[in-house]
């Protein structure tokens, strides 16, 4: 960072806006092969969340490459970098006060554990969408995996890319074990057991 650049305070502050919003602000973080529901629940989770008023945004991988990273591949190096702007982007809304969910493979443990120390104690909330690989596969929405496997997409993420289960999330899903409505609710729970929302 240019040493020219001094940091600016904001007369109005993250406590402020928050107050305004009657909940606390958090990251959901979403992690999972492709495939495994993380856009489904992180869907479902918003629309619960926004008919009880809770002011929310939903940052998801597909999105977020048609935009401000419509720049980056999947090599290791720019996965390192969708994360790192993802993770910088969720931060500036938690200081604005909003409840995000994002909806990223995030294969690699260092980019969740740098994204968790962005924000404070107790504001990312890592949730591991643990559906098997094979079910992923076996569903293949958008027929990608039948092109890894053909050879026809490289350094997929479960074929030929490396995926680093969590050792320590908030939240453990299989979507393939839960329905949607039982995740929703699960995750609801956790959220107002933590007193994030009301
Ligand atoms: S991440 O690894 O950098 O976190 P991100 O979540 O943004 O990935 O994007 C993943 C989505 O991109 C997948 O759901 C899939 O639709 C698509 N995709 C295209 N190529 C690949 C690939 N090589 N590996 C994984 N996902 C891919």
């Amino acid at each position: 960072m240019d040493e020219n650049i001094v940091w600016h305070n904001y007369a109005t502050t993250k406590a402020q806006r928050s107050e305004q919003k009657k909940h606390k602000p958090a990251i959901l973080w979403f992690t999972g092969f492709s495939g495994s529901g993380k856009s489904t629940v992180a869907n479902a989770l918003e629309a619960a969340l926004t008919e009880q008023a809770t002011h929310t945004y939903l940052l998801d991988g597909d999105n977020v490459r048609h935009g401000l990273c419509k720049d980056l591949g999947f090599s290791d190096e720019d996965r390192i970098e969708n994360i790192r702007r993802v993770g910088e982007t969720a931060k500036l809304m938690v200081d604005a006060g909003l409840l995000v969910l994002t909806a990223f493979i995030s294969p690699f443990r260092a980019e969740r554990d740098m994204v968790r120390s962005l924000v404070g104690e107790g504001e990312f909330i890592e949730v591991f969408i643990d559906t098997p690989l094979d079910v992923c596969e076996s569903r293949d929405p958008k027929g990608l995996y039948k092109k890894a496997r053909a050879g026809e997409i490289k350094h997929f993420t479960g074929i030929d890319s490396n995926y680093e289960v969590p050792n320590n999330p908030e939240i453990i899903l299989d979507t393939s074990k839960n329905t949607l409505d039982q995740s929703v609710a699960q995750l609801l729970t956790y959220l107002k057991q933590k007193q994030i929302i009301g």
